[in-house]
């Protein structure tokens, strides 16, 4: 499972940059608005910085507004996947982005069906939802292996980004079901590296290392 950055936060991703472990980066409109920047400013500048996918959304609700959008935020950089939601405007938006070689992540995918459309339209990346559906009771990570099966069954290049993480249980259980990708807010990639018994063994080998020096 591949690692990406949920976040538009480009401090944050300095962080992450040089560590090696961070492959892409997924934004949408909240997170834009949360880094008080605007996407014209952000999405070049994360390009730039990490050299795999990198989503910027579209704000237009009909296709031809987002394949406007969406070619012109192509441009941008060789690596730019266009995000778009998962409605009937989008998926024909979809359609036409992918003949023209324009990577796409549909998003806000919330069920099989949906997450089968998307693929069918072309989608080079879906993204299922996982924390908002457990907000409303329901399995996300159970979503997330049933698509991962039914991918695999019928052959579908579309790979799966599993969005919407919450904690570093979900990330554990979506790296179980086989999905291709999570895309992580920089608060849980932070508490992934963190364990409270590496942290005590670390102290006690020091410990000793300079107890056997005196
Ligand atoms: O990648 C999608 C993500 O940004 C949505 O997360 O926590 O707002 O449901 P959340």
């Amino acid at each position: 499972m591949k690692i990406f950055m949920d976040t538009a936060n480009v401090d944050e991703i300095k962080e992450f940059a040089d560590q090696g472990i961070v492959y892409g980066v997924t934004t949408n409109p909240t997170l834009i608005a949360r880094s008080g920047r605007t996407q014209a400013e952000v999405i070049p500048e994360i390009c730039k910085l990490i050299p795999g996918p990198v989503s910027a959304e579209v704000i237009s609700t009909d296709c031809q507004g987002m394949v406007k959008e969406a070619k012109k935020l192509a441009k941008i950089a060789d690596n730019v996947v266009v995000k778009i939601p998962c409605i009937t405007e989008g998926l024909k938006a979809v359609k036409i982005l992918h003949e023209k070689g324009i990577h796409t992540n549909v998003t806000l995918v919330f069920s099989l069906g949906q997450a089968l459309l998307a693929a069918r339209a072309g989608a080079t990346y879906v993204s299922p939802f996982i924390g908002r559906l457990d907000d409303i009771g329901e399995d996300g990570v159970q979503l997330v292996a049933d698509m991962v099966k039914v991918f695999r069954l019928y052959d579908l290049p579309t790979q799966i980004i599993a969005a919407s993480i919450r904690s570093v249980d979900h990330v554990n259980k979506v790296m179980l079901t086989g999905a291709d990708i999570a895309t992580i807010p920089t608060k849980v990639l932070r508490e992934l590296i963190h364990h409270d018994l590496t942290d005590k063994g670390l102290a006690k080998f020091l410990e000793d290392y300079r107890n056997s020096k005196k």
